[in-house]
């Protein structure tokens, strides 16, 4: 079996400022990274933790440098880069020479292989320039990265895939939310690449962050998942475990383990999500 942790957002080095959804503790990061590692020596072994993506509020070798100090688990961490990793030209540059760690191939775009499965970590785009957020919102991939990508769902035909980008596929469905309006709707050309490259290798889950919202929209066959931040209230994160014949998804949280007088937004329950937003348990289709 392989078990991961996925956590998002955590947006280091944000201090009053930023997008938040529910009570946002960032500067409490070490404290909270302390308290997985407990909750990890009591529930594991967990092979690997999956960051989505805002390990960081904003470009900065600092902020790099004190992230990967705190993120200095005794298990490997890999990062999926989001909108404010990316915040200044040489950002790529900065976290490959910063925290190599979090890049297994030393690229932005990996592949982490077990035995049960591929996931293959893919950062979308937000502007004309890759790998740079400087104004635009406008999710999508470079054509080299979906070439990349699909190369290795085709090599392994017989291998369960799942994929992790940073923004989400989908906007939250109005049933969790409770708006009459749509939440986090990305453009409908990065739905449907993704959506499309989903249902075409057979992938049962597509991860996903920047929401700031647990999200679980089964869609044709696949599950499009978004967590909220481990530094938001009640510090959440999920827990996958892949066997051959079967995927499972979890939420948790660290909310008994945080002596901080933390609050909550009872207003705003729908971050959290309903229980099928929470958690899912699927068989998966038998490989050859
Ligand atoms: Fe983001």
């Amino acid at each position: 079996m392989t078990r991961f942790l996925y956590i998002s957002d955590t947006h280091w080095g944000s201090g009053d400022t930023g997008y938040t959804m529910q009570p946002k503790y960032d500067h409490e990061l070490p404290a909270l990274l302390a308290a997985l590692q407990d909750w990890i020596e009591a529930h594991g072994p967990i092979d690997f933790l999956l960051h989505g993506g805002d390990m960081i509020h904003e470009m900065s070798a600092d902020n790099i440098r004190q992230a990967a100090a705190w993120f200095d688990l005794p298990l490997p961490i890999h990062l999926c880069l989001g909108n404010h990793d990316l915040t200044a030209h040489d950002s790529v540059d900065t976290w490959m020479a910063l925290a190599p760690q979090f890049f297994p191939e030393a690229s932005t775009d990996f592949t982490i292989k077990t035995t049960d499965c591929m996931i293959h970590v893919i950062p979308n785009q937000y502007g004309p320039t890759p790998f740079l957020w400087d104004r635009t919102q406008d999710p999508h991939f470079l054509d080299s990265q979906i070439q990349a990508l699909e190369q290795r769902l085709d090599a392994a035909p017989d291998t369960t895939h799942l994929i992790l980008t940073h923004s989400p596929v989908h906007d939250l469905p109005q049933a969790q939310s409770g708006l009459d309006k749509p939440f986090h709707q990305p453009l409908a050309s990065f739905t449907d690449c993704v959506v499309e490259l989903a249902e075409k290798y057979d992938v049962p889950c597509v991860l996903g962050a920047h929401s700031h919202v647990n999200m679980n929209k089964e869609l044709n066959g696949v599950n499009y998942i978004t967590v909220s931040p481990l530094v938001e209230t009640p510090f959440e994160f999920k827990l996958f475990e892949v066997l051959p014949e079967s995927l499972t998804m979890e939420t948790h949280n660290l909310w008994d383990r945080m002596d901080v007088g933390a609050r909550y937004n009872w207003n705003s329950t729908f971050v959290q999500g309903r229980a099928c937003d929470r958690s899912f348990h699927r068989t998966l289709t038998p490989h050859s």
